[in-house]
C-alpha cells in the first residue's frame, strides 16, 4: 500500500470531520440527502479509498474497511436524525401556517379557503327566529341530553304509552336519560320558569334512532313554538302558521290542514304544504303523495299545561313543532336530506351568499 495504515485511517477521520462540519449548515431535507450521497455514495471519498486498497495487506484492508464502515454508519445515523428533525420542523411550520380557527369566519375568508357562509339550516332557523321575535316571542334553548320527564312524561306521554313507539329513542344505559327526540322538551322547560301569558320558540337538533333515507336522518332540526294566554283558539294557531310559512317561502304556498294525533295537543293537526320539489306530481321527498307534512301543531293538552303549573281555568295555548330540514329542502328543492348533513363543501358553498 502506497500510504501507511495510519495515514489512511486519519484521512477517513478527516472526511468524517468535514461531513460533520458540512452537515451543520444544512437546512433542508434535499440538502441533507445530497450531502449524504456526496460522502457515502458510489463516487464518494470513502468508496474511492476502498477502491485504492488493491495492494494492501488483508490486515490493512480489514482495519481500513472497519474504520470506513464505522464512518459510513455514523454519516448514515447523523443524516437520518437531521432528516427527522427537519421533517418535524416542516410539519410544525405547516401546522402553524395552515392552522385555522373554523369558528372564525373572517379568518377562513382571509385565507381564501372558501367563500364561507351559513349552513342553510342555520339561515332558515335565524329567519324564523326573527319572524317570531318581531311578533314578541322569546327564543329559548334546551339541552340535547334529556330525561324521561322532559321528553315524555310532562308532555302527556306516560310510561308504556304507545306514542313512545312513534319516536325511536336513543336511550342511555340507565333508561332514564336520552337524546331528545323532539324540541317539545323546550315547552316543558319554558313553562318551568314562566308565568302566563308567554310565548316562545325553541330551535335545535333532535335525535331519532332510525334508518336514513332521502327524507330521514337520525339527527335533524326542529323549532318548537308555544303560546299561552287567555282564549287561545285554533284561529290564532292558523294565523301564526300561515304567516310563518308565507314568510319563509316568500310566496303563497298551498297548504292543507288534517287532524293529527300527538299526546301533547288536543285537538292536534298536521299542516301539509304542496310539495315544491315536484309541484305535487309525486317524488321521493313527498313519498309520492304530492304533499309534505310540515307543521304538526295543536292546542296544548290541559295535562301538559298542568305539568307546567299553568292554571287551565284561565289560560290555554297552542304549540307547534316545525321540521327545519324539510323546510330547507322544500325551499331550495333539495331532494335528499342526507346532503344537508354530509359536510360536503361543494354543497354548502352554494348557500354562501344566501
Ligand atoms: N314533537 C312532535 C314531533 O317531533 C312535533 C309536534 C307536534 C310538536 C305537535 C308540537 C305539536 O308542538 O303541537 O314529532
Amino acid at each position: 500500500m502506497s500510504e501507511n495504515l495510519q495515514t489512511v485511517i486519519a484521512k477517513i477521520s478527516k472526511i468524517f470531520d468535514q461531513f460533520v462540519l458540512d452537515l451543520k449548515s444544512m437546512n433542508s431535507k434535499a440538502q441533507v440527502l445530497d450531502l449524504k450521497s456526496k460522502y457515502i455514495g458510489k463516487d464518494g471519498p470513502l468508496t474511492i479509498i476502498m477502491k485504492g486498497l488493491k495492494d494492501a495487506t488483508p490486515e490493512e484492508k480489514r482495519e481500513i474497511g472497519k474504520k470506513s464502515n464505522e464512518c459510513k454508519d455514523q454519516i448514515e445515523k447523523m443524516s437520518k436524525s437531521l432528516l427527522e428533525e427537519l421533517e418535524h420542523k416542516e410539519i410544525n411550520r405547516s401546522l402553524e401556517e395552515n392552522w385555522i380557527d373554523i369558528s372564525d369566519r373572517d379568518s377562513i375568508r382571509a385565507k381564501g379557503l372558501c367563500s364561507s357562509g351559513y349552513h342553510p339550516i342555520t339561515t332558515i332557523q335565524r329567519e324564523i327566529e326573527d319572524i317570531f321575535i318581531s311578533m314578541g316571542f322569546e327564543v329559548l334553548d334546551g339541552p340535547y341530553l334529556e330525561d324521561d320527564y322532559h321528553n315524555f312524561e310532562a308532555l302527556n306521554i306516560p310510561k308504556d304509552h304507545p306514542a313512545r313507539d312513534m319516536q325511536d329513542t336513543f336511550w342511555f344505559k340507565d333508561m332514564a336519560h336520552l337524546l331528545r327526540t323532539h324540541t317539545s322538551t323546550i315547552q316543558v322547560r319554558g313553562m318551568e320558569n314562566r308565568t302566563p301569558p308567554f310565548k316562545f320558540v325553541g330551535p335545535g337538533k333532535v335525535f331519532r334512532c332510525e334508518r336514513t333515507d332521502a327524507s330521514h336522518e337520525f339527527v335533524f332540526h326542529q323549532i318548537e313554538g308555544m303560546m299561552v294566554d287567555k282564549n287561545i283558539s285554533v284561529a290564532n294557531l292558523m294565523y301564526f302558521s300561515k304567516l310563518l310559512l308565507s314568510e319563509v317561502f316568500k310566496k303563497e304556498v298551498e297548504i292543507r290542514l288534517r287532524p293529527g294525533f300527538f299526546p301533547f295537543v288536543e285537538p292536534g293537526f298536521e299542516i301539509d304544504i304542496r310539495c315544491l320539489i315536484c309541484a305535487g306530481k309525486g317524488c321521493p321527498v313527498c313519498k309520492h303523495s304530492g304533499w309534505v307534512e310540515l307543521l304538526p301543531c295543536g292546542l296544548v293538552h290541559p295535562n301538559v299545561l298542568k305539568y307546567g303549573k299553568v292554571d287551565t281555568s284561565i289560560y290555554n295555548g297552542f304549540a307547534f313543532g316545525l321540521g327545519l330540514d324539510r323546510l330547507v329542502m322544500m325551499k331550495y328543492a333539495i331532494d335528499d336530506i342526507r346532503l344537508l348533513h354530509a359536510g360536503d363543501l361543494r354543497f354548502v358553498s352554494q348557500f354562501a351568499s344566501i
